[in-house]
């Protein structure tokens, strides 16, 4: 069974090819995380974890949900992750959560897909993310044959600079980093609620017809880059800048 977590689409539109290819079933997670919902989910088949990198690791919403939930039948799991570069260092991390799991660890998959994270970086227009996710289509199909199979994923080599991303930069990041408090919507916001609904976090409520972000967050960009009047801004930093939302389905 394949879960997956997404802010904009791309860990979706990955794990929903690997569940097309591998005719198994594809769950999204994130209402599951937004409810704390822990409550058993069973299948015979491989768990197939599908998700983003966030400083080059999974996402700690994602891995914290892990570790609460009750996932029976099958003991195996691969891990593919997403990413705008690279995961670093991710798979070691995988490997210590499948433990503590006590699932046995399968791998973790690199598919590089369009960068979203635009609260730091910028997103590629509309055009040039399909030809980056053409690019990615020959590694994702190399994933389904070795899950179809039963082998390893063997996850590219970290290097020194990997190590310190996922190792000391992760630790770090998220406490200085991921918050909601950048975070506004401009005059142009109609108050439809989409970012509210679309929060995994339950950071955002709306009040007097405008959305307005309680501190936690996971900067999963699903908020600004869904707004449909971009009508959402992450300080100045993300002014002018394309909004990024998975363009194929
Ligand atoms: C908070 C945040 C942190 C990110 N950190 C990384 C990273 O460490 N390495 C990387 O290559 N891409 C990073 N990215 C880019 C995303 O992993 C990438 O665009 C991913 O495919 C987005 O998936 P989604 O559309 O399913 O949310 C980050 C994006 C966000 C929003």
């Amino acid at each position: 069974m394949i879960l997956y977590f997404t802010g904009t689409g791309n860990s979706e539109y990955v794990a929903d090819r690997v569940g097309r290819g591998t005719g198994q079933e594809v769950r999204p997670l994130m209402e599951r995380i937004r409810d704390k919902d822990c409550s058993e989910i069973k299948s015979d088949d491989p768990w197939i974890v599908c998700a983003p990198t966030y400083g080059w690791q999974l996402p700690h919403l994602l891995r914290d949900w892990l570790k609460q939930a009750r996932l029976s039948g099958s003991n195996i799991i691969y891990f593919v992750m997403t990413c705008g570069g690279e995961i670093g260092n991710a798979p070691k991390y995988n490997r210590r959560l499948a433990a503590e799991m006590k699932m046995e660890y399968m791998g973790t998959a690199e598919i590089l897909m369009p960068e979203n994270y635009i609260a730091m970086y910028d997103a590629p227009e509309e055009d040039e993310a399909r030809q980056i996710i053409k690019q990615a289509e020959p590694a994702i199909d190399e994933v389904i044959e070795i899950i179809k199979e039963g082998g390893i994923i063997e996850p590219p080599s970290p290097g020194l600079t990997g190590k310190i991303k996922s190792s000391i930069v992760n630790p770090a990041y998220y406490p200085l980093l991921v918050n909601s408090k950048k975070f506004y919507a401009k005059d142009s916001c109609t108050g439809c609620g989409l970012c509210e609904k679309l929060c995994p976090m339950e950071s955002i409520s709306m009040k007097d017809g405008r959305p307005v972000w309680n501190g936690k967050c996971t900067h999963c960009m699903a908020c600004i880059c869904h707004c449909p009047e971009e009508a959402i801004e992450y300080g100045k930093i993300s002014e002018g800048k394309p909004r990024y939302k998975c363009p194929v389905k």
